[in-house]
């Protein structure tokens, strides 16, 4: 078996691989590991051009993408272990998970792999959002969380330095195999999903921040309960949600081409407003002409 670890970590042997490698060594099956550091690799801006929808299903961008998708269709489980930047996830995970449309055409394949996660962060409660980041990633790229905590320590090393750490790799590497656990006695949770984020639209209706289903919020004896309902075409609760949407994604290009004209002229409405701060590598050039071809 292969389990691939995806690191979000610039620095070698950080805090970050260290969990990962620590969870790897805990995992009860025998396994290979595979590591990527998301952090060194090429990987592009998704350019929005929905190329990887149709024909090849191919991204025109060359980059180091196509090799890390080869190795998450290749691998039986994940990991993902990324440090918290700026109260979130760093931005390695993002740049990837931005080339996510490129992974709806291979959901036939990649769906449902176990995957753990966990979040390194410097400072006991400064970890923002990151568990929410990567509990999103996990959904995102199809595959079937086990578990995703939150770990503290600063230094490159120092995650290790401490039980309590050690503990959570061991119980994340358990429950990477192990049958999924069910939420229906932790109402504190989304019921759809599992997850623990949810944003309050008003004193009572909520929606869950990691499957985006809508919900209420309802307190007994004191503690809090989430009522959820997921759409019934929700896109990334079930393979068949999944391929809806890559449905629904390839319907907008006769969309676009059914409105271009009416599109282009809004655009066009707007081309000469504003002064540009261009990069550096550009300021030579004309002011670029907005992409409504
Ligand atoms: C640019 C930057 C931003 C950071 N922001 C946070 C933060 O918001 N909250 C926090 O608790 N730690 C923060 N940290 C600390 C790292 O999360 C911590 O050192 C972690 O162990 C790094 O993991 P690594 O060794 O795998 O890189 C930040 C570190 C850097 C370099």
């Amino acid at each position: 078996m292969e389990v691939l670890a995806l690191l979000g970590s610039p620095r070698r042997l950080g805090n970050s691989e260290l969990m990962a490698k620590e969870i790897s060594r805990q995992i009860p099956e025998l396994h290979r590991l595979r590591l990527v550091r998301l952090a060194e690799m090429d990987i592009r801006p998704c350019r929005a051009c929905y190329t990887c929808m149709f024909d090849e299903h191919t991204c025109p961008q060359k980059d180091d993408f196509s090799r890390i998708l080869e190795a998450l269709l290749k691998a039986d489980a994940l990991i993902l272990a990324v440090p918290v930047y700026m109260l979130a996830a760093n931005a390695s995970l993002k740049r990837f998970l931005d080339r996510g449309l490129s992974l709806y055409s291979h959901f036939e394949q990649l769906w449902g792999k176990p995957a753990v996660a966990v979040a390194i962060a410097g400072i006991p409660g400064m970890e923002g959002y990151a568990k929410l980041c990567l509990d999103s990633a996990l959904r995102l790229m199809g595959a079937q969380p086990k578990g995703s905590e939150v770990v503290y320590g600063a230094l490159p090393g120092e995650v290790l330095m401490n039980q309590e750490n050690l503990e959570t790799a061991a119980r994340l590497a358990r429950a990477l195999f192990a049958p999924a656990v069910s939420w229906q006695n932790q109402p504190w949770r989304c019921q759809a999903c599992g997850g623990d984020t949810f944003r309050f639209l008003d004193s009572e209706k909520v929606r869950c921040m990691t499957c985006s289903s809508p919900g209420k919020a309802h307190i007994t004896d004191g503690r809090i309960s989430f009522a959820v309902e997921p759409p019934e075409d929700h896109f990334f609760l079930s393979l068949e949600g999944a391929r809806r949407h890559l449905h629904w994604l390839q319907g907008m290009k006769q969309r676009f081409l059914d409105h271009k004209k009416e599109l282009k002229s809004i655009c066009l409405g707007y081309l000469h407003e504003g002064e540009w701060l261009e990069p550096r590598e550009k300021s030579n050039r004309s002011t670029p002409s907005p992409d409504v071809s």
